[in-house]
């Protein structure tokens, strides 16, 4: 006997009861364990809530068609409507003496899954019942194999993206290993541009990848050398320019990656110095030609190099950062992005507490406007 015979719960509607006893008694013969017979459908339905309601649900139902009170027809489709959502196959089947082609049809249309006409045999019986349940049975086994390997490939990405954002962390982490000033800066400048994004109305997977891809922003620094990395003073104009290709640098070192976030990346090395006014570069894009999310690092980098210390200036306290952003709005970034910022540090008054648990008020001398410091 077929294990999925013995286990099904079967359940039987018929108002007459010689032929739920005839039913029970040859499907017992075929191996059934667990058969319920009920002469009254609407008794039947409720017993079918129950059983799905207790996690063990019918794995069949037999019913006849003309019944009084609630006909084959209805008890089909309140069936149907109760287990619309659930993702397994289940079999009704139609045992009736109604022999006409409308009532097969009809009962084919509402979700009967076959049709039996009385007066039947015990082999139909059988072998109809038996073809049902191993549907059932085997495309209840698809369905967990189907859902195991979803899981296994589920955990899978969740590795290969664990890894993937690994090797980003520390490709940031080793543009700035040279300058243990900025050791965290990237890493605050991915949250703050998050939240930027968050406040803007980006969606959830977009805000996401921003927060991913900022650190990424200075990347090309990696190819600037230290004497001009790490000068303390004014840089030359020619050590300007030259600190100025760590954006194309960058941009070619995360160029033509397959993934969304390397586009993104890509996207923010290369325009996080662009100026809302069109005085930025490296192509001097102008306002909305500039990406949202070069807008929005450019901010987060800028807001967070002047609350920063450097080799070139102490850190700055808050008031006056705040203060040279909103003076900034305008020429360097859209006005809507510094509204941003002060919404973000309105609605996070850990990022504040963070900026002033960590400033250092010295004398703002020997700085060079944060813009110009490529950080
Ligand atoms: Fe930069």
């Amino acid at each position: 006997m077929d294990d999925y015979v013995a286990s099904a719960r079967i359940l039987i509607v018929d108002d007459e009861r010689v032929n739920t006893l005839l039913l029970s008694r040859i499907l017992s013969a075929a191996g059934c364990v667990h058969v319920e017979a009920f002469d009254e459908p609407e008794e039947a339905l409720a017993r079918f809530a129950e059983a799905r309601s207790s996690d063990e649900p019918f794995d069949l139902v037999c019913t006849d068609l003309h019944m009084p009170r609630l006909g084959g027809v209805e008890l089909i489709e309140q069936i149907r409507e109760a287990t619309r959502d659930d993702d397994e196959f289940l079999p009704l089947l139609v045992i009736t003496a109604d022999l006409s082609a409308e009532a097969e049809q009809d009962c084919l249309a509402r979700g009967a899954s076959d049709f039996v006409t009385k007066p039947f045999k015990a082999t139909q019986i059988r072998l109809r019942v038996t073809n049902l349940l191993k549907t059932r049975f085997y495309q209840r086994r698809l369905s967990q194999h189907n859902a195991g390997l979803e899981a296994a490939v589920r955990e899978r990405t969740a590795e290969l993206e664990a890894a993937w954002q690994d090797v980003l962390e520390r490709l940031a982490t080793a543009a700035e290993y040279r300058d243990v000033i900025t050791a965290q800066h990237t890493q605050r400048v991915g949250r703050l541009s998050a939240l930027l994004a968050e406040e803007l109305g980006c969606d959830r997977a977009t805000t996401e990848l921003i927060g991913r891809a900022a650190p990424l922003h200075d990347v090309g620094k990696i190819a600037i050398p230290d004497r001009i990395l790490l000068k303390p003073g004014p840089l030359s104009e020619l050590e300007y320019r030259h600190m100025q290709q760590h954006v194309d640098a960058g941009s070619r070192l995360l160029s033509r990656g397959r993934s969304r976030l390397l586009a993104f990346a890509e996207t923010i090395a290369r325009t996080h110095h662009e100026r809302w006014d069109g005085s930025g570069y490296p192509h001097g894009l102008q306002g909305d030609a500039i990406p949202l999310a070069g807008q929005i690092v450019a901010v987060a980098d800028v807001f967070d190099t002047l609350v920063s210390e450097r080799p070139y200036k102490p850190a700055w306290s808050l008031s006056r950062a705040l203060d040279e952003m909103r003076r900034l709005s305008g020429t360097a970034f859209a006005p809507r992005l510094v509204d941003a910022l002060f919404a973000v540090l309105d609605a996070h008054p850990e990022l504040i507490a963070e900026v002033e648990r960590g400033s250092v008020h010295g004398p703002p001398t020997g700085e060079r406007p944060p813009l110009e410091t490529d950080d």
